[in-house]
């Protein structure tokens, strides 16, 4: 069924665990992800960002979550959220297209102006009846890595406990994603989450925390992320890796199947193995 998203994660907060909330691109990864989260009998919340909207299209994409969240998704509660909108444009078409909460990232804006354009956008938010997220300190990724940045690097890039604290006062944001040691892709190893830090943020501003670039975070620093107040944790490349790798493996072994709903059978059941795994691992399973 589809519901708000404060619904799934003020019980998440409550109950202490996590819920995952995917990225999706096309039917078949929102299909997988609704069965895996049935599966595991799991609330789930199902994003999706900039890119994908430009690659299908904001209505065709939304009624497609929609249509499954009510339809499908019989037995579990699914939240419709817009990932890392970067304008306030974004922000307010996914409203007017019923996306109970937004994601604004004015990260790259220094914080005067982040703030302002946090703010602008949690006012128009709130005064539609949706949730807002902000973001605060630089989640890195690949293009990072590329230009040579090193684990030493990424501490400036860490959100400051105190300027959260401010930052939630001054925007009214209802969740916080702060960078915390998680970058955007998969960097085995190299991602360590600040666990201290998390912990500092997560007293002073109270609010559910959001952690982004959670697929290549480890399985003991992800059940430690959840005891110091993350509620929320992103997951996107560790699905296209299994939908990618799976697409693959089954074209170069059918190289004569043209079918493609023979062709992408396997890669959505390779999502949905990835989306069960990981619901067990943040303890959403059986909380639906
Ligand atoms: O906003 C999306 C996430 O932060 C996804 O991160 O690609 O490392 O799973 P990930
Ligand atoms: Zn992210």
């Amino acid at each position: 069924m589809l519901v708000h998203i404060k619904d799934i994660i003020s019980k998440a907060q409550k109950e202490g665990y996590a819920v995952a909330a995917f990225n999706t691109f096309n039917l078949e990864t929102t299909l997988a992800i609704v069965k895996g989260a049935m599966n595991k009998n799991s609330p789930v919340i199902i994003q999706v960002s900039e890119t994908t909207i430009q690659y299908a299209g904001l209505k065709p994409i939304t009624h497609i979550v929609k249509t499954i969240a009510k339809n499908e998704a019989v037995k579990i509660p699914v939240a419709l959220h817009l990932d890392h909108g970067k304008s306030f444009r974004s922000v307010a078409e996914c409203i007017s297209a019923g996306f109970s909460s937004i994601h604004i990232d004015a990260s790259d804006l220094p914080y005067d102006e982040n703030v302002a354009l946090t703010k602008q956008a949690t006012h128009y938010a709130h005064k539609h009846k949706c949730w807002a997220q902000g973001e605060l300190g630089n989640i890195l990724g690949q293009k990072d890595v590329d230009a040579g940045l090193t684990e030493k690097d990424t501490e400036r890039y860490m959100t400051d406990p105190e300027q959260a604290e401010k930052f939630i006062k001054q925007t009214e944001i209802n969740t916080l994603a702060p960078s915390v040691g998680a970058m955007h892709g998969l960097f085995p190893g190299k991602e360590k989450i600040d666990q201290e830090r998390l912990k500092k943020i997560h007293e002073k501003t109270k609010v559910p925390l959001v952690l982004h670039g959670a697929s290549g975070v480890s399985n003991e620093d992800i059940k430690e992320a959840i005891k110091n107040g993350v509620v929320v944790i992103n997951i996107d490349t560790r699905l296209r890796q299994e939908f990618s790798r799976s697409l693959r493996e089954t074209l170069m072994s059918n190289v004569h199947e043209i079918d493609p709903r023979k062709i992408l059978t396997p890669p959505m059941a390779a999502v949905q193995k990835a989306v069960e795994e990981k619901v067990e691992i943040f303890g959403s399973a059986n909380r639906s």
